[in-house]
């Protein structure tokens, strides 16, 4: 499933993959990279390798269950989502999903992809029978928090020790939606 729209000067697109090309998967650790570098909401705080990023984007497309959104601005990828449904040995969490990896490189925030990546992976869910959405976010990730805030998330939680940058504990704040 594919959206595309269209910003005062820029074309946006997002589309769902189950692969990716050499240039593809260059363009999206470059993304990754500049989101690292940026400083906020990717798990990794420090530029990684090449091959490190590239193994674990690969990886992601291999594993059933996740599913990849990737965001495009004029052509080039910028942006990702992710959902990671629920594993089939848990019956009693089958109606939920987490969405994960879910970042624009700085360079491409601004025009929407965000937003239209969450719509698409809450549509999929929604599509695939699932009733609730999680996520998790920093405290300091203040953009996210308000994208997310005002697409009918609810904060359900904190957690002082979420994440651990330098020697400074941030605190993770906890969201669900019904979709
Ligand atoms: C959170 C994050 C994904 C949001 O990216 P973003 O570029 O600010 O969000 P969008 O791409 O949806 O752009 C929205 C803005 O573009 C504007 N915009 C421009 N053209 C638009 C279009 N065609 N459609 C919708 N919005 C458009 C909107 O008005 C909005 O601006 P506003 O907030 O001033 O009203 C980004 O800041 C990011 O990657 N942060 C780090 C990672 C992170 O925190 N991830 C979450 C936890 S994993």
């Amino acid at each position: 499933m594919e959206t595309r729209s269209a910003s005062a000067s820029a074309s946006v697109e997002v589309k769902h993959v189950t692969e990716l090309n050499r240039l593809d998967l260059d363009d999206l650790c470059d993304a990754t990279d500049a989101a690292i570098v940026d400083g906020n909401g990717f798990g990794w705080l420090n530029p990684q390798p090449r091959e490190q990023i590239q193994r674990y984007w690969k990886g992601v497309l291999l594993v059933p269950e996740r599913e990849l959104w990737v965001g495009r601005l004029d052509g080039t990828i910028a942006a990702s989502a992710q959902l990671q449904k629920p594993p089939r040995n848990n019956e009693a969490q089958a109606h939920s999903a987490q969405l994960t990896t879910h970042f624009v490189a700085p360079w491409a925030r601004g025009h929407g992809l965000a937003a239209m990546l969450l719509r698409a992976a809450e549509d999929f869910a929604r599509e695939i029978g699932l009733s609730h959405m999680r996520l998790d976010v920093r405290s300091t990730q203040t953009r996210a928090i308000e994208l997310y805030e005002t697409n009918g998330y609810v904060r359900w939680g904190d957690l002082p020790s979420y994440a651990k940058v330098g020697t400074d504990l941030v605190t993770g704040f906890f969201y669900v939606k019904k979709l």
